[in-house]
């Protein structure tokens, strides 16, 4: 099988989905956050306070690279790794890009309150930042799941159906 690219604004359950569809299809899983957490021993927030942007967005190209040399099959990516052409062209050449979309609205309401992802901050650059990336998200992927209405199981039945085509 191919690897599978889980890409998506914050909070749309790239994780989740990516745990569950491991699961059912049986195939190795890894989120990349969590890896570059684990690789450097501390938390997103801190990465961005401590060392910033720019030295996450480095760390989190090398070790996309990284993971798409080695056997993992199911990778969920964090929300920004569209922005860069290099990260899309190393998703493309290894595997297929599927992209959860859900809408600004759902996102709002699962991140309110929510302090551990240093880019989602006041209501405009949130919003600014969500119409910039989903263009982004659908110019890349393979296929679009539309999420707003659908359980993680539903999520992952679809994605499985897609995979047959
Ligand atoms: C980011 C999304 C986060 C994390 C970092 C940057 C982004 O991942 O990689 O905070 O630029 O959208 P999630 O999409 O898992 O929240």
């Amino acid at each position: 099988m191919k690897k599978i690219y889980l890409v998506g604004f914050m909070g749309s359950g790239k994780s989740t989905v990516g745990q569950k569809l491991s699961n059912v299809l049986n195939e190795s899983y890894i989120d990349l956050d969590h890896y570059i957490e684990k690789s450097l021993g501390t938390n997103i927030d801190s990465i961005f306070r401590d060392s910033g942007e720019a030295f996450f967005r480095q760390y989190e190209a090398d070790a996309l690279k990284q993971i798409s040399d080695s056997d993992i099959k199911i990778i969920a990516t964090g929300g920004g790794i569209v922005e860069s052409t290099q990260n899309i062209n190393c998703m493309k050449q290894t595997g297929k890009i599927i992209y959860l979309h859900t809408s600004f609205e759902e996102i709002h309401r699962r991140l309110a309150g929510d302090n551990s992802r240093p880019l989602w901050k006041d209501d405009q650059s949130n919003r600014n930042l969500y119409q910039r990336r989903i263009n982004l998200y659908q110019t890349c992927a393979d296929f679009v799941i539309h999420s707003d209405k659908l359980t993680v199981e539903q999520q992952v039945e679809e994605i499985v159906q897609k995979l047959k085509v």
